[in-house]
């Protein structure tokens, strides 16, 4: 994985970000999800009045993805604009697990990389559908 390719990816992001819809948090977010065949898809987060009805940009990349057919992934990017890396939550784990399996999470902010994890390594002993 050439540098280049996180550093488009994270720039990607970082522009979905700026849709965020995120009125009551004002917490911005913005993903970019790398497909097999190498297509970036974004999302941000999407806030409403009821709250709870939320969904994370992670979460609003990858259904966006699947709904245009995409269904092998690479690597996701998650941007805010925070010091401290913003890690996926446990809803938006499961979901890239089951949909991505063990993508490459790369964490960054407004101005720097901030770190790469697997997401084997974020979300140990998955359930899915193996399971069932
Ligand atoms: N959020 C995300 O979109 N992704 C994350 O990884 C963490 C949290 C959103 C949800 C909510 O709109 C706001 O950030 C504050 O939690």
């Amino acid at each position: 994985m050439a540098a280049s390719d996180v550093t488009r990816l994270v720039e990607a992001a970082r522009r979905a970000r700026e849709h965020a819809v995120a009125p009551f948090s004002h917490f911005k977010v913005g993903a970019a999800l790398e497909t097999a065949d190498g297509t970036i898809v974004t999302g941000c987060n999407v806030e409403n009045a009821t709250y709870g009805l939320t969904v994370c940009a992670e979460r609003v990349a990858m259904f966006k993805a699947l709904s245009d057919g995409h269904r092998a992934f690479v690597r996701i990017a998650i941007v805010a604009d925070t010091e401290a890396p913003t890690p996926p939550c446990g809803a938006c784990r499961q979901i890239l697990w089951e949909f991505g399996g063990d993508v490459e999470v790369h964490l960054a902010n407004l101005v720097a990389h901030k770190g790469a994890h697997r997401l084997a390594a974020l979300l140990p002993l998955p359930f899915d559908a193996r399971l069932l």
